[in-house]
């Protein structure tokens, strides 16, 4: 009763037209706020902005900017691939919804893959799902895993979704550098030892995005016994497991003794098949992970066209042999980028595998600004885009990653032009400071 007295004394907003008038005019004079969730503002802001925004600055304005920033491949795939596509386009029973874990028969397809080149059984129904490309597989499997409080491991420098996608997560992480494997072994150990409660999780990456780093069998068995002796669950994400060069293949984490009963092990067809556009990427290992993913996949998305996955079928299956020379052309490029950065005087370690050259950058420019300031240089006023070291996080400092995706002429004219602006840059700085130019 007293409430409805309440509400009699008191004009109701909805049905009276001059408070409404007022709270409408309230409301404008007020803007509107947009308040995001605490998960947004624990992610920074994004590094490779001022690199992104120049590019696009200088691209509006006509420049021919060379273009070394992303790993976006800038070949096709094969021919046979986007006919199929296009004919699996054109049958009517493409167009509904699929399976969020995929079609078996390209589930299948990945399972042979791995046993041919890894010896390493999968069953496709349990131990393998599709993803729309490995990093929402990724984001996604790190929503089943983590939580708050719960801390993972990842490599540093990182490539930023192995961190972002377990803060997202509103887990924990330490980063451990990978560029001595020793010492990222033993400072597993001694992370596990001293960290309450241990770490839940490592990410692995080999070869590694940015720093090129590979491994050999003997260090993924290393890393299935430290994770049976402190408990913790392993990704490995082998995005580059179809780039490698000099006789070099990367080994599967999978194919270590005991992996599948710790881990997971991420692939894609993005890098060695040119399909990047195309979203298609693989979870493949312990089966209660996989179900993890599974469980928040089946409420997040509703598979992918099922077109693609029939052309990613034929992919699998019929161009091995491109996925080899799509390599044979990075080789070529590393060399191409790589010999022309030595005769410029830069000391560069050529990759085994993947699609980057990690550039020192000589220690005389290093002691005069920070790598982000460098790459922004070189952008500037040599037309080349990079991306610096530190977008990776504090152990990228010091480090240029370039990516092999533009050919090989592009990429000696990026010598070129890298060089002619240091010069310039060196004169100028002797002509403002009266130091001799060589010097710098
Ligand atoms: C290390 C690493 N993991 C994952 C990805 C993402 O691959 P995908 O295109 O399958 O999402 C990339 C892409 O650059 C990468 O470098």
């Amino acid at each position: 009763m007293s409430d409805s007295n309440d509400s009699d004394s008191q004009p109701d907003p909805y049905v009276d037209a001059n408070r409404g008038d007022f709270q409408a005019s309230q409301a404008q004079a007020a803007p509107f706020h947009i308040e995001y969730a605490a998960r947004v503002h624990r992610l920074p802001p994004y590094l490779f902005g001022r690199i992104n925004n120049t590019l696009y600055q200088k691209r509006r304005a006509g420049k021919d900017v060379i273009d070394l920033g992303m790993g976006n491949p800038s070949d096709p795939p094969e021919r046979s691939v986007m006919e199929k596509m296009a004919e699996a386009t054109f049958d009517e029973r493409n167009h509904g919804y699929s399976k969020s874990n995929g079609l078996l028969n390209l589930r299948r397809e990945l399972a042979s893959k791995y046993f041919r080149k890894y010896g390493v059984r999968l069953d496709p129904d349990t131990e393998a799902i599709v993803c729309l490309g490995s990093k929402e597989g990724f984001s996604h499997m790190c929503l089943a895993l983590m939580g708050p409080g719960d801390t993972a491991m990842i490599p540093a420098p990182y490539f930023p979704v192995h961190m972002y996608g377990v803060i997202l997560a509103a887990g924990n992480v330490v980063a451990l550098e990978v560029a001595d494997s020793d010492k990222f072994l033993s400072n597993i150990a001694y992370t596990c030892q001293h960290f309450y409660p241990r770490p839940k999780l490592l990410i692995i990456n080999y070869p590694h995005n940015p720093s090129s780093v590979t491994i050999e069998q003997d260090f993924l068995t290393e890393i299935v016994k430290l994770a049976k002796r402190y408990g913790f669950m392993v990704i490995s994400d082998f995005a580059y497991s179809d780039v490698a060069f000099d006789g070099y293949t990367p080994p599967s984490f999978l194919a270590s003794p005991g992996a599948i009963d710790v881990g997971v092990e991420f692939t894609t067809m993005s890098k060695g098949y040119n399909m990047a556009g195309w979203r298609v990427g693989f979870c493949a290992g312990n089966e209660a992970m996989i179900r993890g993913l599974a469980t928040i996949k089946g409420y997040y998305d509703y598979g992918m066209f099922q077109a693609i996955q029939i052309a990613a079928i034929v992919a699998l299956r019929d161009t091995e042999a491109a996925v080899e020379r799509q390599s044979e052309i990075y080789q070529s490029r590393r060399n191409a980028l790589v010999d022309g950065l030595r005769r410029i005087g830069w000391d560069i370690d050529p990759p085994k595998a993947g699609m980057f050259v990690w550039a020192k950058i000589p220690d005389q420019w290093m002691q005069r600004m920070n790598t982000m300031d460098f790459a922004m240089m070189l952008l500037e006023d040599g037309d080349v885009a990079v991306s610096p070291g530190s977008g990776f996080g504090p152990a990228g400092e010091g480090y240029l990653r370039m990516a092999l995706v533009e050919n090989e002429s592009r990429l000696r004219q990026a010598v070129r032009q890298i060089s002619r602006c240091l010069e310039r840059q060196s004169q100028n700085y002797a002509a403002s400071s009266g130091v001799e130019s060589n010097s710098i």
